[in-house]
């Protein structure tokens, strides 16, 4: 596909700015902003990634952009076709993905007002957390439709638990397929019965408890690692989701990838920003997918659905 179009990337921390790279580096986009509110940081990371691109062969442009407090700097991101949210503050150990809740919803609305006035035809994707909450508020302040603003969860959680697999058994990741569905957080629905390697049901090749030891580690999957980074959290694993989710948009794929979506009757479940297959277009979210589900992995996702859709209620007044 030739190279065109632009995606900006707002918040130039580990997520970010990994995230820039790994969109400038597909080298699919004209051009990859990057901003950020701290004076310099987005220009010096924008010229940095632009200086590896005799190494790396890519064209894609990144510019750099600081933003300040009332929008000045927005206008570098008019016209993109999608903006991937990661302006936030990630969790220190010991915290909850909730315990985030008030002071990124600040954040969200600042940028969510900025990007409806300077990109009002984006898809947006948001990474910032709590995942489902922060996805919903930004939907809330952009007016956008439900379609276009999506979030990144179920991709990254799907990506832990492939690891796990593979590491349990010994195994290429390739040969794994795993998913994970519901919340980005204690409500998270790994769905061990879709589960497998290289076709075989995971549950004949792996015990119950095995099984289960899996799940619990995909589900504490980004405290493990903030527990040993002790600053900040995790970002590789987080922006290859990212940004193979805006491939997915970008190149209208079709592909359908576990993320957050807003339901709307799947599963007999309605008006609430839930992690569930869906499939990705230019427009956003096609049409969500319903996966075949167990009995208690479906009463799972309806646990997870009542959860977040409780704690979504209350964030239109953050
Ligand atoms: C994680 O799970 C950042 O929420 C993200 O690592």
């Amino acid at each position: 596909m030739a190279r065109n179009g632009k995606v900006s990337v707002i918040g130039a921390g580990f997520y970010g700015s990994t995230t820039a790279l790994r969109l400038a580096e597909y080298d699919i986009f004209e051009t990859v902003v990057l901003t950020d509110v701290i004076e310099g940081k987005p220009e010096g990371l924008a010229l940095d990634l632009n200086q590896s691109r005799w190494v790396e062969g890519f064209e894609t442009k990144v510019v750099g952009q600081t933003t300040g407090p009332n929008g000045e700097g927005y206008e570098a991101i008019a016209g993109s076709e999608i903006v991937v949210i990661t302006a936030g503050l990630p969790r220190k150990p010991g915290m909850s993905r909730m315990d985030l809740i008030e002071t990124n919803a600040k954040i969200m609305r600042a940028v969510a007002e900025n990007i409806a006035i300077h990109a009002p035809d984006a898809v947006i994707i948001n990474v910032a957390n709590p995942l489902d909450e922060m996805t919903a508020l930004a939907q809330i302040v952009t007016g956008f439709p439900h379609k276009r603003v999506i979030g990144q969860a179920g991709m990254l959680d799907t990506a832990r638990f492939t690891h796990f697999v593979a590491e349990k058994l010994g195994v290429p990741v390739g040969s794994v397929t795993t998913l994970t569905l519901g919340s980005h957080g204690d409500t998270m629905v790994p769905v061990a019965s879709a589960c497998a390697v290289d076709g075989k049901p995971l549950a004949d090749l792996l015990s119950a408890d095995e099984i289960e030891e899996l799940v619990v580690r995909t589900r504490n999957g980004g405290a493990e690692v903030v527990a040993l980074l002790k600053t900040g959290s995790a970002y590789y694993a987080p922006s290859a989701a990212a940004a193979r989710m805006a491939k997915a948009v970008h190149e209208d794929s079709g592909l359908v990838m576990p993320v957050c979506a807003w339901v709307d009757g799947e599963y007999g479940l309605s008006g609430a920003y839930l992690g569930v297959e869906a499939e990705l277009g230019r427009e956003g979210i096609r049409r969500v997918v319903e996966t075949p589900l167990s009995d208690a992995e479906k009463a799972l996702l309806v646990e997870a659905y009542e959860a977040v859709k409780a704690k979504q209620g209350d964030v239109k007044d953050l």
